[in-house]
């Protein structure tokens, strides 16, 4: 068992629902990412059963995988989607996404960013200071027309994971301090370019628990009472994303039961009228995917078992940024009995910090082709080039059917524009 569904074993071969990964090794090359579409379908499964009898809308936080493929399937299910640049906008567009499903947030949306969403129609701004929000109504008033806004404030609760990625607490750089959140909904309320529609939070990502989502509702729900109370009534209400998945051996937290116990929060305030807007990422596609690399090297030394594999930090930064852990299997793992020796799995790049997993006891020879699990978020969308290296391809299958869904890049596209002087 891999600790996701449609990546598993069949005849001694590590399989993507029914396709070989070693067929798709040999066909495409490594490194190289594969997402199952039945994964996504499943994922966002989970949401739709979840929501189910209730008005809610599923953004998904596509800066976890942006992949045209992806956002496709996840249209196609009726997905809106969480952007947070222009160029996440333009990918929205790209696939036919409904602007009016579409939240756009971030610290530092820039002038064109703000026009772009407002000709495209976007359901709201999630607004994260006073001063943009004061941008935002100069964008709208020049344009002629009316932006959407909810504010984005930081309830000060900690998520509980790592702390790059812990997003709600006071020293982040994210969203509105909630005691400040009255008197700049109200400036916002003032200004005729603007429509007040929303409130929202996001907290942080890779979440186990249930406690800091309830803890971060108590207190939005104060704040929208309060609102009430000053004739300032909202439409929804923006929980964010967040949801952690399984990397090896977590207690995960569902959206099931996320959302009944939001549901039953809001009842007892009388609030379900309030549409409930999520903005899920890595739940929805992390562990969809999977990084596939061969192992060029076996380096054995006093201290420490190599295997130099060819993906590298610049496929996969999450283990080297956060210490992340992936699990890793060999695709076509030997039967030895015995304890083989521990590796550490780095790839070519020059540095230290180039690793993907360590100390993992794995049978493994030079040429040998391993899965790096959990590979479907945070993954390709926060590759470089870095070493001067192609990015890798990605391929989606379906059943046993698979579709290069973005080449391999070449060395030539990494440079083509690049100039000495003249
Ligand atoms: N909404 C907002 C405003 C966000 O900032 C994020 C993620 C999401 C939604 C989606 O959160 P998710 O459901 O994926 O947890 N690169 C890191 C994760 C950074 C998350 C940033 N914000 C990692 O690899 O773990």
């Amino acid at each position: 068992m891999t600790v996701a569904p449609q990546f598993q074993f069949r005849n001694g071969v590590l399989h993507a629902e029914d396709m070989p990964l070693t067929d798709l090794a040999s066909q495409f090359g490594t490194p190289l990412y594969v997402y199952s579409r039945q994964a996504l379908h499943d994922a966002w499964d989970a949401y739709r059963v979840a929501s189910q009898g209730r008005d809610v809308l599923i953004c998904y936080g596509m800066k976890a995988n942006s992949n045209l493929a992806v956002l496709n399937e996840f249209k196609n299910l009726g997905s809106g989607f969480d952007i947070v640049s222009g160029g996440e906008l333009a990918r929205v567009l790209a696939i036919g996404g409904d602007a009016s499903r579409v939240v756009f947030s971030g610290v530092g949306k820039q002038t064109w960013e703000m026009q772009a969403a407002l000709k495209a129609g976007v359901k709201c701004f999630n607004v994260e200071s006073e001063a943009e929000l004061v941008r935002l109504a100069e964008v709208a008033q020049q344009m002629g027309v009316v932006a959407p806004v909810s504010l984005r404030v930081n309830p000060d609760v900690d998520a509980q994971t790592h702390p790059y990625i812990s997003t709600g607490l006071k020293d982040n750089k994210f969203g509105i301090a909630i005691e400040t959140a009255l008197s700049v909904y109200q400036r916002a309320a003032a200004l005729p370019s603007l429509n007040v529609v929303g409130v929202d939070c996001h907290i942080g990502s890779q979440i186990t628990e249930v406690s800091p989502y309830l803890d971060a509702l108590d207190k939005l729900i104060h704040l929208i009472l309060t609102l009430d109370s000053h004739g300032i009534t909202l439409k929804h209400l923006d929980l964010g994303g967040g949801i952690g998945i399984r990397y090896t051996n977590e207690t995960l937290l569902s959206p099931s039961v996320l959302l009944s116990k939001v549901f039953q929060a809001l009842d007892a305030h009388k609030l379900s009228h309030l549409q409930l807007v999520l903005e899920p990422g890595r739940s929805l596609v992390g562990n969809s995917g999977v990084l596939l690399t061969t192992v060029e090297y076996l380096k054995h030394s006093e201290a420490k078992n190599f295997a130099i594999v060819d993906a590298a930090m610049n496929d996969l930064l999450r283990p080297t940024l956060y210490g992340a852990w992936h699990d890793v299997e060999a695709v076509t793992p030997r039967n030895n009995t015995g304890t083989p020796p521990a590796y550490d799995i780095v790839g070519p790049i020059c540095e230290s910090g180039d690793w993907l997993a360590r100390n993992r006891q794995l049978d493994l020879q030079q040429g040998d082709l391993l899965a790096i699990m959990s590979a479907g978020a945070y993954a390709f969308t926060m590759a470089s080039q870095y070493n001067t290296r192609p990015r890798a391809a990605e391929v989606m299958v379906d059943g046993a059917q698979a579709q290069v869904v973005r080449p391999r890049e070449s060395v030539q596209d990494l440079f083509i524009t690049e100039s000495v002087l003249k």
